[in-house]
């Protein structure tokens, strides 16, 4: 990596069209953040506005001081469904596309327009109210890409109901922990859907997780909405994939049935500013998760003001976002962001290879594609197939090229940019988190002269601040922990359940400051470059989880004593899982074990997690006190000798004995 590679903007006539302007309105935003704020709400509609006077974000981020909190626009009244559809409508744009549904099967297609989306909304909205759902009650959403997941999110927030989407390949375990945090009322699903060539037989995960619910936590769920099934399935399944799945007459119900007998019109529940919008659970480091919770004006004056300057939205524009709605990407910027700026999106339910590792160019050609946002992962896995595949496709509609989810690697993002973006594209590298709710770090496609690698300057609003191990401030070049001093609208509010918790994982360790726990470097010309998590987390093609959580699946097998996990640098992943376990006396370890460990960690978590190595480890290297040293089994996982200093450790011998038991 080189700080001194640079590439000048190429989005012409843009909202911020260069870096003095970009420099100028940061240091307003920052001098004056409620007049800025108050001008991009502006756009917005507010059934009553804030009182006039009264400050539009305040703030304490030091809990020596008192609670920890953050407020945006306190007093003002509005509602997020309203702001992404009727205003839309209200002003002509009723006939926008909102989406191209684009499906697994590339001759599953559809187009929902403003009008269209608002009115499944309102008959889904009354679906709800039906079955007892008020504002405040929890809703719990596991569905693949499918226009009625969106339908689902919009639905609850008409009526004021908190939604919390889980990513619909999680295990039934890690589901049935989230419906229960959440206590969710209903829950919407699918019965199955294909995802490339493999059918994923939802329904019955959600089955296993309800029976959970029911037996570990004697917590019982009223209704599940069911959406039938997504074309392909019913004849793929050779008949009706009604009796396929064990249904419970009592709770189960068909989306489709239900809304046939509602009427199409809801009034919206206009809420107030800090009424939740949504809870999205991430990953926590002791490996329980976190239910992330996002408020109602700020989350949607910040999503809406992100997109529009990241993306330098135009409404010329076609906007495809690879992201899953199971993530905050798919929030923020497959649904919140874009729907209140009235913008036309693809919404891609299949995988990149699915028919063919050419399916995201064939999108973008096919639809004129000009904002493509996708993860770096996804950028390597389709590199290797070479250059022929994207050159097939007519991909000259596209201006501006985004990334998120890990850091992108020089050559990823040079491939991208010449490759993908036929050297005429800008590239936004946004740096964020389901904690900040939008982007904090990131170029400006017309503003800012881009590094391969670095995330570059701060949003608006955003003041990043670097510290050293003792809380000092490193100013000037140098590398230390990312913080932030001061919140935006669009920061998380706390954890559901559980604000000491929030206070503890996110203030504690510098009081006064959100911490990230992400690490991240100053160049000399000011450029921020983030150097991944500090904290026990990892990154596996994006999808953040813990070493603890993972730790927690492999100790639950009778053969296991004990299990240490690390993060190995993958060519294609970013990241990928490798696991030491201790095999108790009563075991051998073996193949067959290895394979066992792998398949428990994805039922216990998801496919997603599953692990690539599992290395016996007879001893694991534990300080004095019992601790292990992580730091010594990254350096094993990896092939590393050069160790460092091992004096704390209680046996030095341990050292050799996993070098000989390491995995290639
Ligand atoms: C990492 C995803 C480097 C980071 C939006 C962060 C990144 C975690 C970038 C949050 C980026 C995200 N460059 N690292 N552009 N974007 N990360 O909550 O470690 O799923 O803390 O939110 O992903 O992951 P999350």
């Amino acid at each position: 990596m080189s700080d001194r590679e640079v590439f000048e903007p190429l989005a012409r006539g843009a909202l911020v069209p260069n870096l003095a302007s970009y420099r100028r309105l940061h240091a307003r935003s920052l001098e004056d953040p409620d007049t800025f704020w108050a001008e991009e709400a502006r756009n917005l509609h507010w059934k009553q506005p804030p009182p006039s006077g009264a400050p539009l974000l305040t703030y304490n981020l030091d809990p020596s001081r008192g609670q920890v909190f953050t407020r945006f626009m306190p007093g003002a009244i509005t509602n997020v469904c309203y702001n992404a559809l009727d205003i839309h409508v209200l002003r002509g744009n009723g006939d926008r596309v909102a989406y191209f549904c684009e499906g697994n099967d590339p001759k599953d297609v559809a187009t929902v327009t403003y009008k269209e989306l608002l009115g499944l909304v309102c008959r889904f909205a009354n679906v709800l109210k039906k079955h007892g759902i008020k504002k405040g009650d929890s809703v719990l959403i596991c569905m693949p890409m499918v226009t009625e997941a969106v339908v689902g999110m919009l639905a609850c927030a008409r009526i004021g109901a908190v939604h919390s989407v889980v990513f619909a390949g999680f295990s039934a375990d890690s589901l049935a922990e989230r419906i229960y945090d959440c206590r969710a009322k209903i829950v919407l699903t699918v019965f199955a859907f294909w995802r490339g060539t493999k059918l994923i037989e939802l329904k019955n995960i959600i089955e296993d997780a309800l029976h959970k619910v029911e037996t570990k936590y004697t917590y019982k769920i009223n209704k599940c909405i069911v959406l039938p099934h997504i074309n392909t399935v019913a004849t793929a399944n050779g008949g009706d994939p009604k009796v396929r799945a064990s249904w419970n007459n009592a709770r189960d119900l068909w989306w489709v049935d239900e809304c046939e007998t509602v009427d199409n019109f809801c009034q919206v529940e206009w809420m107030d500013a800090e009424d939740p919008l949504f809870i999205l659970y991430t990953s926590g480091s002791t490996g329980q998760p976190k239910g992330v919770v996002h408020t109602t004006a700020g989350y949607l004056v910040y999503a809406s003001t992100t997109f529009k300057y990241v993306f330098d939205y135009k409404p010329s524009d076609v906007y495809f976002c690879t992201a899953d709605v199971g993530w905050i990407t798919g929030h923020t910027y497959l649904v919140y962001g874009p729907l209140a700026n009235c913008a036309t999106s693809v919404l891609f339910s299949g995988t990149p290879f699915h028919p063919d590792n050419d399916r995201f160019w064939d999108i973008i050609a096919k639809y004129r594609v000009s904002i493509f946002y996708t993860a770096p992962t996804a950028i390597r896995s389709l590199m290797k197939f070479g250059d022929e595949y994207v050159k097939r496709h007519d991909l000259s509609s596209l201006r501006i090229l985004g990334s998120v989810g890990e850091p992108i690697n020089r050559e990823a993002w040079l491939w991208f940019r010449s490759v993908v973006g036929n050297n005429k594209c800008s590239i936004v590298d946004t740096y964020w988190q389901t904690e900040t709710g939008g982007h904090i770090i990131t170029p400006l496609p017309g503003a800012t002269p881009m590094k391969p690698g670095s995330a570059s300057f701060p949003f608006f609003g955003v003041e990043p601040t670097l510290l050293d191990d003792n809380g000092a401030i490193i100013k000037g070049p140098g590398e230390g922990y990312l913080v932030f001093k001061r919140p935006w609208p669009g920061i998380m509010r706390t954890i559901l359940n559980n604000h000491k918790r929030f206070q503890e994982t996110y203030f504690a360790k510098f009081p006064g400051y959100f911490f990230t726990g992400d690490g991240a470097r100053r160049d000399q010309d000011g450029y921020l470059w983030i150097t991944g998590r500090v904290d026990d987390m990892l990154n596996v093609s994006g999808h953040l989880m813990s070493t603890a959580q993972v730790e927690g699946a492999l100790a639950e097998h009778s053969a296991i004593a004990e299990a240490a996990v690390v993060a190995r640098p993958h060519p294609i992943k970013g990241e990928s899982l490798y696991c030491f376990v201790t095999v108790n006396k009563t075991h051998r370890f073996d193949n067959v074990l290895a394979q066992e460990l792998k398949k428990l960690v994805r039922d216990k978590i998801g496919a997603f997690a599953a692990p690539d190595e599992i290395q016996n480890a007879p001893n694991l290297p534990k300080t004095r006190s019992g601790k292990i040293m992580r730091r010594i089994l990254r350096k094993v996982a990896t092939g590393d000798r050069d160790v460092g200093d091992t004096s704390t450790l209680a046996d030095e011998n341990v050292i050799e004995e996993l070098f000989a038991n390491r995995r290639p």
